[in-house]
């Protein structure tokens, strides 16, 4: 099967951006990770970060195409803003997990409400790096799961 890791905006800072709030790890090694386990379960992994909203929305279509079983995405600032974003997975009807590195919810009010939780598998936030693996152990369970 094939999973697809999409980042927003201001991600690929990870490691150097308010390191107090998203922790040291940098987003190739959170990818590299994730490929990794994601190939020695026999799985496709790929991901894609940008920072505009347009390229994440032509790629969420893509996936419609291209053979994509699963996707994990942090939004990042467009989890608060993006109804295009909403409407695009909506529109490919793909399974996703919603995750993010902060506990939004500890944050300020505007961080508290998302355009995803509600049509996502399952969100996960305030774990750092770690809610990306987490994630991919639950998409994993779930492909596993439509493979019997
Ligand atoms: C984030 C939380 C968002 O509120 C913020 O805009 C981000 C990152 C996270 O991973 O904690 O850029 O999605």
């Amino acid at each position: 099967a094939s999973i697809l890791v999409l980042h927003g905006p201001n991600l690929n800072l990870l490691g150097q951006r308010e390191p107090d709030k998203y922790g040291h790890t940098t987003l190739a090694d959170i990818d590299r990770g994730l490929r990794e386990r994601a190939s020695a379960a026999g799985h496709e992994l790929r991901h894609l970060q940008s920072n505009a909203e347009h390229e994440l929305i032509e790629r969420i279509h893509g996936a419609r195409d291209d053979g994509t079983d699963f996707i994990v995405f942090n939004p990042a600032a467009f989890t608060h803003t993006s109804v295009a974003l909403r409407d695009a997975l909506l529109a490919v009807a793909l399974p996703f997990i919603e995750v993010h590195l902060s506990n939004v919810h500890a944050r300020e009010p505007f961080r508290q409400h998302s355009y995803f939780s509600d049509i996502a598998e399952g969100v996960i936030c305030g774990l750092g790096a770690a809610g990306y693996q987490l994630a991919l152990t639950a998409a994993l369970e779930h492909l596993d799961q439509a493979q019997d």
